[in-house]
């Protein structure tokens, strides 16, 4: 096996492509923002780590939904498989055909604001992504950097033999993931610090997010849900819970022209992102039936 692999946020696998997807194990140990010395800098990577955890409250300008940076990104942007965010740091800066801009790393973290966050990016420079950007290069002290280190992205998903369904993944849903993510996928708040996070809805991340997309969503749920049961699920299952939950109501994309439709084709020409196509009735992404964007509980 290859110890550095290409990730998949600039090389999706195609679905023909079949591979196993054993779970990184041998990958490096970020050091803990509490270990940051006592000066500026180690202010801006507790301060960084902090943002990453408790975005809303930190930067609450900025979000737009009811998620935090660590929903997606495990233990603070630590957790191999789950885009870690020391592992992205060694890879910036990075052309992106999303956007079509080499990335600074500051950039690309403004796209998670925008989209998963379902937000307004800080601006370049800002104490928010100084503060991102100083605890994403403190975690990766050490590592070589323009190669991505095992546990970059998420661990690639071999294609499903069926493809994906909305009964089959709702039936998924209803067993092992409903109890915590509610059964109308709106999550569910005990209190800042237990949080169980939207999955769509106004409070998810909108459908320019990566995680709108079903491979990545399920690659994403493959590997790191459902919580405590990590790995539980066949590559199938992850892919039906995945095609249900991303053919769901989300805030719109920022980047809406014109119609639903034009959308689509100008951004989501692809069999992974159901925008613009019609599921249960509801044309996904009609401004009549899309929840308002910005509107964080
Ligand atoms: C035991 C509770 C629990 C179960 C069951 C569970 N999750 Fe989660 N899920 C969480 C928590 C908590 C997080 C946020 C993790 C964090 O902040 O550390 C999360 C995060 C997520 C996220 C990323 C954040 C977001 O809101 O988009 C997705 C996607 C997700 N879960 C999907 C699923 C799916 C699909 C299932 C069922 C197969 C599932 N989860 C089962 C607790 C759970
Ligand atoms: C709804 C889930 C979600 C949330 C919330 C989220 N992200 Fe992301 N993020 C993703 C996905 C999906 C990717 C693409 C991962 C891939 O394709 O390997 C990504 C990629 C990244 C990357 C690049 C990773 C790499 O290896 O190139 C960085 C850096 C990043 N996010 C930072 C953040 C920060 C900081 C926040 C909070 C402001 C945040 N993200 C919130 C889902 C999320």
């Amino acid at each position: 096996m290859a110890i550095f692999s290409r990730t998949q946020e600039e090389t999706p696998a195609p679905p023909s492509v079949v591979q196993t997807a054993p779970l990184a194990t041998k990958v490096f140990d970020p050091p803990s923002a509490e270990s940051a010395p006592a000066d500026a800098l180690g202010d801006a990577i507790r301060l960084g780590a902090r943002l990453m955890t408790h975005t809303a409250q930190e930067a609450p300008q900025y979000v737009g939904n009811g998620l935090a940076c660590s929903n997606c990104h495990l233990d603070a942007g630590r957790k191999a498989g789950a885009a870690p965010l020391w592992a992205a740091f060694v890879n910036f800066p990075a052309f992106r055909k999303k956007n079509g801009e080499i990335n600074s790393f500051q950039k690309r973290v403004q796209d998670c604001f925008l989209y998963s966050m379902n937000g307004t990016p800080p601006p370049l420079g800002s104490r928010e992504l100084l503060a991102i950007e100083s605890y994403a290069a403190f975690m990766a002290r050490g590592l070589p950097s323009g190669i991505s280190p095992p546990g970059r992205g998420f661990p690639k998903l071999a294609a499903p033999a069926k493809a994906g369904d909305d009964i089959r993944g709702a039936q998924i849903y209803s067993e092992k993931c409903s109890a915590c993510h509610g059964a109308d996928g709106a999550g569910q708040r005990l209190s800042d610090d237990m949080v169980y996070p939207a999955l769509w809805g106004p409070q998810s991340y909108n459908w320019g997010a990566g995680m709108a997309t079903i491979d990545k969503a399920a690659a994403f749920i493959r590997a790191n849900m459902p919580q405590g049961q990590e790995g539980s699920l066949t590559v199938q299952e992850a892919w039906d819970v995945a095609t249900y939950i991303d053919g769901r109501v989300r805030p719109q994309d920022p980047r809406f022209a014109k119609s639903p439709q034009a959308t689509r084709a100008l951004h989501h020409d692809s069999p992974f992102s159901r925008y613009g196509t019609r599921v249960d009735g509801i044309l996904l992404g009609d401004p009549a039936t899309t929840p308002a964007a910005g509107k964080r509980q």
